[in-house]
């Protein structure tokens, strides 16, 4: 029964694409579990860049069945544009799955995003404006649209009925913005239903009876431990369930059938939006860093915040998660620094701790401890073996490893599908 996970073991944007990659034609089905079109992928194959949002990678690879689990949230014009898009560049994306459980995103959805930010002002959360919040928020008070509401427009209508009952006072009384009517919503959500049609599928079912056959199934996380909405530094996180707990339940899988859980981490870490951040860097450096790693994001082209490695933060994610490879990324983007810092432990009020504070206020006040390790200056995007490896890289690496705790599998030199150095296989 292998299940394998991959997920992002800091704030998000690690290049998770990397280890679907390496796994590549030897799965059989990829999973996305949780979030919507939040997130972004960008995968490199040759001369073609594609940048994805709402579509697990999967999609790119012949022969693997993308899933969109329950877990997803589904903007369905997102869907059918990434579609066209795919195959206006001869992508086949006939064998896409999607579940019949997961939960629509309506303008409504989008609207109340946009319209809370700017109420919140300063406590701002800083999201895509992708109404994913709100679309999640009423998933869990029961009011929600599924995929399987399309089919039936009587039960469709009734839905929206209940769903826009409060909104409408909310929009019109409280944010001063004009009642949305059912028509409208109806119409924009039923505009899709038939080409939508022909995936919709009993999706927990089919994993169910693939991992039986022993296929392998990767489970795709979207954003990352950090943002997790249990586990990440809340308020600041996205509204799902992206650590590994959440494969389980976004797909409909048993945990025991969970055979390894891969981590992707940058070789520093970078941040989207707001919330506390203990070694941002607010100078050159993090300049650099942004400009060498083309940190902007994928969803909203905002510049990412920068700062270097954060072990506590490695070391949680492990724990969280059950990290049993770390995939690090983009080592090539430190080459050129004379040392390199890694914060190892935070003082929180003047006293060191190892571990993330177990309150906000505690994070909020943490300031990193610094170790600093000797850079390199050599262009390492050809390496493929450790041994390609300056020796100052290679004891960077094994500095990081012994401090998370958690071991090193493979490491990202540069953005192409086979600039990788690989030390363990991530399947056997
Ligand atoms: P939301 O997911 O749009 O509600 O945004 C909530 C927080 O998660 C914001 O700080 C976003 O910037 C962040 N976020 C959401 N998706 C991603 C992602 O794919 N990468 C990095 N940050 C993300």
């Amino acid at each position: 029964m292998p299940a394998i996970v991959v997920l992002g073991a800091q704030w998000g944007d690690e290049g998770k694409g990397k280890a679907t990659d390496l796994l590549g034609s030897r799965v059989d089905y990829v999973v996305k579990f949780n979030g919507g079109n939040n997130a972004g992928h960008t995968v490199v194959i040759g001369a073609e860049k594609y940048a994805l949002h709402l579509l697990p990678s999967g999609i790119l690879t012949a022969g693997v069945v993308p899933v969109i689990g329950n877990g997803v949230v589904i903007d369905l014009s997102v869907l059918f544009h990434e579609i066209d898009g795919l195959e206006e560049r001869g992508i086949d994306t006939s064998r896409l799955l999607v579940s019949a459980n997961a939960h629509v995103i309506a303008s409504y959805h989008r609207t109340l995003d946009k319209v809370t930010e700017r109420f919140l002002g300063s406590r701002k959360i800083g999201t895509t404006g992708r109404g994913i919040g709100p679309t999640y928020a009423d998933k869990m008070s029961r009011v929600g649209i599924r995929i399987q509401d399309l089919f039936d427009e009587k039960i469709l209508r009734q839905k929206v009925e209940g769903a826009l009952e409060q909104k409408n006072h909310l929009l019109v009384k409280v944010y001063n913005r004009r009642a949305i009517t059912v028509d409208e919503v109806v119409e924009e959500l039923l505009a899709h239903t038939e080409r939508l049609h022909p995936y919709v599928a009993d999706t927990t079912l089919l994993l169910g009876e693939a991992l039986e056959r022993d296929e392998v199934v990767l489970l795709e996380g979207g954003q990352a431990t950090l943002l997790d909405v249990d586990h990440g530094t809340y308020p600041f996180v996205t509204s799902s369930s992206a650590t590994a707990g959440g494969a389980c339940t976004g797909a409909g899988i048993p945990p025991r059938s969970i055979t390894r859980v891969i981590g992707i981490a940058k070789a520093y870490i970078t941040r989207v939006g707001e919330g506390p951040f203990p070694t941002e860097l607010f100078d050159e450096d993090g300049e650099q860093l942004r400009q060498v790693g083309h940190e902007f994001g994928t969803t909203t082209g905002r510049p990412r915040r920068c700062g270097w490695y954060d072990v506590p933060i490695a070391r949680y994610a492990g724990r969280v998660n059950g990290i049993t490879d770390l995939v690090l990324t983009k080592l090539d983007v430190l080459s050129g620094w004379e040392r390199i810092p890694v914060c190892v432990a935070y003082d929180v009020d003047g006293e060191r701790v190892t571990e993330l504070p177990m309150t906000q206020t505690g994070f909020h006040h943490a300031k990193p401890v610094y170790e600093y390790l000797p850079g390199w200056t050599e262009d390492i995007s050809g390496a493929r073996t450790l041994a390609d490896l300056p020796v100052q890289a290679r004891e960077y690496v094994d500095f990081l490893e012994q401090r998370s705790g958690v071991r090193i599998s493979a490491i990202g030199v540069g953005p192409e599908r086979d600039q990788t150095v690989v030390i363990h296989d991530l399947l056997t």
